[in-house]
Order: C-alpha cells, then structure tokens, then sequence
C-alpha cells in the first residue's frame, strides 16, 4: 500500500487600505491641463502629452486610476509644473492639489479650485495633479478653463521639484511610499511647502472654499482647534525661511505609518520655533501674531478655520447658511472638513452655509453639479 500525502496551503492575504486625507479630496489626480498654457506662459515646445514613461512612484500613488471604457477625446492630457510649465509670477499663485492620481476629481474639489479662481480673478490658481492627465467627461474641467483664464491644471515633474531641498532625501528614500500607508497624504504635506518655496503664493486644500478675495499679505499662518496651526491653508513667499525649516522638520521627522506626523504638528513646531514658545494658547490669545522679526504672522481661527471638526455637520444642516456674510464676515475660507464630511449630502435648497458658499464662489460646478441630482 502506498500512501500519498497532499498538504495543500492556501494564503489569502486581503489588504484594505483606506485613504483618508487632510489635504481635502485626495480621489483625484496631479497634472496641468494643457489648454493654451505653450502660449500664456510663453513656452514654445510642443506639449507633452500623457504618454511619457511612468514614473516609479506611480505604482505606490496611482493604483485606482482608471481609464477604460473612456473615450480618449474626453481626456485632458497635462504639462508637468516645474519640467513644461512654470508660473510666472511670483508670489502670485494659489496652488491646490490632487497627489492620489485621480483622474476625475469630485464636484466638492472642482468647487474648491472654481472658488479660489472665481474670487481671485487677479491670483494664477494651479491645480496639480499627479496622474498625467484629468477626465473631460462631463466636461467641467475645460468649461472652467475657458471661463477662468487664471485657472490652470498641471502635472507635477516631482523629481525636479524635490532636488536640492531638504526634503529630496526623503522622497529618494522611497519611505515615503514602500513603507507608508497614507502615500498621497505625506506626498501632499511634502508638495505643498515645495511649490510655495519654489514660486511663492497660497496653498489651499481642496476641501477649503475661497469666500473672498484673499488680501491678506502674504508669510500668514492660522490657528486651528486647540490652537494648533493648521496645514490645510498656509501663504508665503517663495524663498521664505520658514517654509526650508519646514522642510528640514518634515525630513527629519518623517516617521512611516504615524498619521499626520508632518502634516499641521510639522507647521505647529515651526511656528513653535519661529515665536520662540511652547505655549500656542497664550499665542492664540494675541493673535494676530507675528514672531521671528515679523516674518510670519498667525491669524486667529476666525481667519481660516472658522468651524472646529467636532462641528462639521453646521456647513451642511438646514437653514446653517442664512446668515452666512454675518457668520463668516471675519472669515477667508471654509474648512469643510472632508476626511469627517465627504459622504454628508450637501443638499438644494437647504440654505445650509455650504449651499451658500458654493453658490456664491462655485457657480459653474454647482449648477454642474445639480443638473445630475439634487443633492452631491
Ligand atoms: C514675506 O517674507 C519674505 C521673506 O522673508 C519677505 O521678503 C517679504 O517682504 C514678506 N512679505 C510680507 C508681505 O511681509
Ligand atoms: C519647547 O519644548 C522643547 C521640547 O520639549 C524644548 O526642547 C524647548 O526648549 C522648549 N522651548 C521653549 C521656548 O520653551
Ligand atoms: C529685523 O528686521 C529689521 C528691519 O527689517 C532689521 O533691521 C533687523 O536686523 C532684523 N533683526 C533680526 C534679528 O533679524
Ligand atoms: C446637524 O443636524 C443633525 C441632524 O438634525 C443634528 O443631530 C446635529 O446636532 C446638527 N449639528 C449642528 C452642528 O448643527
């Protein structure tokens, strides 16, 4: 008699990852849109279009990104910020940014971009994605090219714009996408002090709506919740300091897999550092407040975060938005919180403040918006 014994061993491995970022909607792309920018911006090359070789931090960053079942006339391919394209303005740009490679951004981020661009008419508005080029299928995105001509969509040539920065030996050291669970996030934290040093403006997540012209000078800060200054909103020169030492904090401190480690706690320790304290409540307190020579200044929560997190729910409830320029006269932009409120409808005719926000500051995506249902 023989036997034969069979063991078979079968691994099932299941990984959900949950994207869940500060940045605002990070289910969307990083490029520029190619749309006349040869001819704004004065470059004569050719536009390249999306079909360059694909970048090694795509496998970490780009794995929802899906084309199929497109029709290629609907895609938008985009020129790439720092290699095609650059702004020519210093300090005059917005930037806001999707680093999770989506390629068909929400309404609520299309919002946030129409916002800045509609009540910035004098600011360039830049939205950089990291796929190389943004779906056109409702046509939202070159309706709003060609009713602002301050917006523009670009790609972003990341190994260009991290070298010789402090944070180039973290993005080299591939930590920051092989060994961390939230890539497009910490990607986010790092891009943002980067585009400002390099061309200087305002950074503003895509969960943020511009309620009014932003005249505040630049070098601005705010506090947050608990007196925490925030990431999501920071404006300054290109060149500042305090953007190379955030950079150098966000190399040195970069640890994979803790949440928010270089995100608004980068900014806070700077600041901390900068107003020569420990204690951002008897900053708070004085703010406005400007420290290190008057470099930077720190704005009250009424500035740019007006609604704590634990209150979201107020942007979106009935009736919240019906004494809005009273609420928020003190107020540059609304925080919508994305990572606690993207499912939360925000529904017609509610007279809620997101309702009226988005009215006033979005209209061509609002009425985009609503011609697909009454609620998005
Ligand atoms: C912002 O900071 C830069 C660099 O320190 C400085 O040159 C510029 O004048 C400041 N801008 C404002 C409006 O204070
Ligand atoms: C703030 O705290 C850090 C670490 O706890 C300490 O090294 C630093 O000296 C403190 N700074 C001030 C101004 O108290
Ligand atoms: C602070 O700024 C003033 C005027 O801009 C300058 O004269 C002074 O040297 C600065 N002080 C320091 C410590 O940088
Ligand atoms: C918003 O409405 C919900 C449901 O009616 C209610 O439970 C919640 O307390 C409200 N929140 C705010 C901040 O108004």
């Amino acid at each position: 008699m023989v036997s034969v014994c069979v063991v078979v061993v079968v691994v099932v491995v299941v990984v959900v990852m949950c994207v869940n970022g500060d940045s605002g909607d990070l289910n969307t792309p990083i490029s520029v849109l190619l749309r006349g920018l040869t001819k704004d911006l004065g470059h004569s090359e050719a536009p390249r279009t999306g079909d360059q070789e694909r970048e090694w931090w795509a496998d970490y960053l780009c794995h929802q990104t899906n084309f199929q079942g497109q029709e290629q006339k609907h895609i938008i391919p985009l020129q790439q910020l720092f290699r095609d394209v650059t702004p020519e303005r210093r300090d005059r740009n917005v930037f806001l940014m999707d680093t999770a490679c989506n390629t068909h951004p929400r309404y609520r981020a299309w919002c946030s971009v129409e916002s800045w661009a509609n009540q910035n008419p004098d600011l360039d508005v830049w939205f950089l994605m990291t796929s190389q080029k943004v779906s056109d299928t409702d046509g939202l995105p070159s309706l709003l090219m060609h009713k602002y001509p301050n917006l523009r969509l670009v790609g972003t040539h990341l190994a260009g714009i991290f070298k010789g920065t402090p944070v180039e030996p973290l993005y080299l050291s591939r930590k920051w996408t092989v060994s961390e669970t939230w890539p497009p996030e910490v990607l986010s934290n790092m891009l943002r002090a980067l585009v400002l040093w390099h061309y200087g403006g305002i950074y503003s997540d895509t969960d943020i709506l511009s309620i009014r012209p932003f005249t505040l000078p630049l070098n601005a800060t705010g506090f947050d919740v608990e007196a925490v200054v925030g990431s999501a909103l920071y404006a300054f020169s290109a060149h500042h300091p305090l953007l190379w030492t955030l950079m150098e904090d966000i190399n040195k401190e970069f640890i994979p897999g803790v949440w928010g480690i270089i995100g608004p706690a980068a900014v806070t320790r700077v600041v901390k550092k900068a107003c020569g304290t420990n204690d951002t409540y008897t900053l708070l307190h004085k703010a406005p407040v400007s420290c290190a020579n008057k470099s930077v200044t720190i704005y009250p929560d009424t500035h740019f975060f007006p609604v704590f997190w634990h209150e979201f729910e107020r942007y979106f409830n009935k009736s919240t938005g019906l004494n809005f320029d009273k609420d928020f006269k003190s107020s540059y932009v609304l925080h919508m919180w994305n990572v606690f409120s993207k499912w939360t409808p925000i529904k017609m005719g509610f007279f809620s403040i997101y309702e009226a926000a988005a009215r006033r500051s979005c209209p061509l995506t609002f009425s985009r918006a609503i011609l697909r249902s009454n609620f998005f």
